[in-house]
């Protein structure tokens, strides 16, 4: 008896639970199964503690900009490949999900090419490489490492405040919050903030233009922010991960079983207003799986956009029934950039070099016509007899005959086109928001200030602790109606008895 009333108290306990959670449980869609959208899809189900159901859009495949590409029986990087040791998300994502990190490998002795000469280049002994680093840049890259150091240490700053829950709503109140001057890095590029911090010319024109070339197929023009970025992203001790860093985001996002993936791309997204101060969006989309080519509609308490939203998308996004007021304007565009596999030798002659080094990087792309030559490592532990094999990074497709000038023995080869690699960098005054509205995220705003898989990481969880508490605050403001709602009426009752 007395074990039977204490199952039905639990029981009831439990219905009374999921009853009131349920209204508060939202309906989610993530736009995006890239490294940003995969990180919004963990963060919040964390924060709701698995309170919730995303669907997750991706027409292509897991991973966006991580991917790899097969040339002979290797895997290579073809998107994003290198990670700072200062990333922390993603070195929590690889932990969490059991992953291995692995050294990317591939280019130990580089050098930086102007089109007619090395300017500089590295040699197998540090020693020597030193000596001849401050023969040409005297104390320059050291002081250049320990500004950038200081800014990194000030980027760190993002990591407590989302620990302690605080997000931001746009792109600049992010960084004003991480260091009041940050904000102006946007509007000065990196070569007149570097000229007024009295950095030499020849360090800005080779060493950061060179990183910039590189990692963003851009140049010292840029905005500072995205520019000292780039300069840390040329530090030593990157890493990336085994079997390749689409893991992070595909792993992510297969191993929450509150996720379904739904492999279309959202076409369009209809504000519907459900009364006074609820919303709700509905999402179009053409269901892949059915081959039906008329539209399926799904309606959602929280969007989150994990895509970029310029006009230049391959799978761009339309905005329906938003009143006028609200009208998104995403100026801007995409950087396309060509990254070509090749298993060939490099033609040293071309180069004006006497031996094969492992990596050129130019400083002056519109002459050299390629922004970065090197070779590079498999994902995976190489299969035997691999050939070396080297990726080039250019503007545009590479002819053939270009192929042969800077190659010899050219045998495979294999491109991907990016087509929207990341932001064309400029600075000019932007207002990029990860909040669009109550219920509307959008991740790839932090591209604006970087673009980097821990930019992406962190931008997911921004926007994670935006939807939360945006959605939370909805939500008990309606219980405790609900609630004076309730007491109101057994009020009533109580006084019809007497
Ligand atoms: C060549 C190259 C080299 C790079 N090198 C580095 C590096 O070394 N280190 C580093 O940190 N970063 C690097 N990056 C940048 C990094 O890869 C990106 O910043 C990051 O991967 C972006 O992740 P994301 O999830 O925000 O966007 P994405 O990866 O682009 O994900 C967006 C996803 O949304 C999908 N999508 C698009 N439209 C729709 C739609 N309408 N509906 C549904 N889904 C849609 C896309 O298919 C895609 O999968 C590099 C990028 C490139 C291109
Ligand atoms: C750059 O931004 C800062 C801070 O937002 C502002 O004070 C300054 O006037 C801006 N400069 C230019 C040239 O727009
Ligand atoms: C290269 O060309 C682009 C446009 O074609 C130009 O904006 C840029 O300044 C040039 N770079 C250099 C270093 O001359
Ligand atoms: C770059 O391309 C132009 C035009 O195709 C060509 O004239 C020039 O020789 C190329 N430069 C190098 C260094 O190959
Ligand atoms: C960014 O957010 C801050 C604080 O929420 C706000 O004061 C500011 O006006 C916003 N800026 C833009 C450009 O939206």
């Amino acid at each position: 008896m007395h074990n039977c009333i204490k199952l039905l108290i639990l029981v009831i306990s439990i219905c009374k639970r999921s009853f009131s959670t349920e209204i508060c449980k939202p309906k989610v869609a993530i736009i995006g199964g890239g490294i940003g959208g995969a990180s919004a899809s963990h963060y919040l189900t964390d924060l709701f503690k698995n309170n919730l159901k995303i669907d997750l859009f991706e027409p292509i495949k897991l991973g966006g900009r991580l991917a790899t590409i097969e040339i002979g029986e290797n895997e290579y990087e073809a998107g994003g490949s290198v990670i700072h040791p200062r990333n922390k998300y993603m070195q929590y994502f690889v932990k969490l999900l059991g992953l291995e990190k692995k050294d990317p490998g591939g280019s130990s002795i580089s050098g930086i090419w102007n089109g007619e000469k090395f300017v500089f280049t590295e040699s197998k002994w540090e020693i020597v490489t030193l000596t001849k680093m401050i023969y040409r840049y005297g104390f320059q890259p050291i002081k250049l490492n320990r500004y950038v150091n200081w800014i990194l240490d000030n980027f760190d700053k993002i990591y407590d405040f989302h620990e302690s829950g605080v997000a931001f709503e746009n792109v600049s109140s992010l960084l004003y919050a991480l260091n009041h001057d940050f904000p102006g890095l946007l509007n000065i590029s990196l070569k007149d903030h570097l000229h007024n911090l009295e950095f030499s010319t020849l360090s800005i024109d080779e060493l950061a233009e060179a990183t910039l070339v590189v990692n963003y197929n851009q140049e010292t023009n840029v905005h500072s922010f995205v520019g000292l970025v780039s300069i840390a992203g040329a530090g030593s001790d990157l890493w990336s991960i085994k079997g390749g860093n689409k893991k992070v985001p595909e792993n992510l996002i297969r191993r929450n079983n509150l996720v379904k993936v739904i492999p279309s791309g959202v076409e369009k997204i209809r504000l519907v207003l459900k009364n006074e101060n609820s919303l709700q969006y509905e999402l179009f989309y053409r269901n892949k799986v059915t081959g039906n080519p008329d539209f399926v509609s799904d309606f959602y308490d929280i969007v989150i956009i994990a895509t970029p939203l310029t006009v230049d998308q391959e799978y761009p996004i339309k905005f329906e029934e938003f009143p006028p007021e609200t009208l998104f304007h995403f100026p801007g565009k995409y950087q396309t950039t060509v990254a070509t596999f090749v298993h060939a030798n490099l033609n040293t002659f071309h180069f004006g070099l006497e031996d094969e080094i492992d990596a050129v990087y130019s400083c002056n792309p519109n002459f050299t016509n390629i922004s970065s030559v090197g070779k590079v490592d498999s994902v995976s532990e190489p299969k035997k007899g691999t050939l070396k094999t080297w990726k080039v990074f250019t503007k545009e497709n590479m002819t053939p005959a270009f192929m042969n000038k800077i190659f010899s023995q050219v045998g495979d080869f294999k491109v991907k086109s990016w087509k929207a690699a990341y932001p064309r960098y400029s600075t000019e005054n932007r207002f990029d928001r990860f909040k669009l509205q109550e219920g509307l995220y959008h991740v790839n705003a932090i591209e604006w200030a970087a673009s980097a898989m821990e930019m992406s990481a962190i931008g997911g969880r921004n926007v994670a602790i935006l939807a939360y508490k945006d959605f939370t605050k909805k939500c008990s403001s309606y219980e405790t109606e609900r609630k004076t709602e309730k007491a109101h009426s057994s009020e009533l009752k109580s006084t019809s008895k007497l």
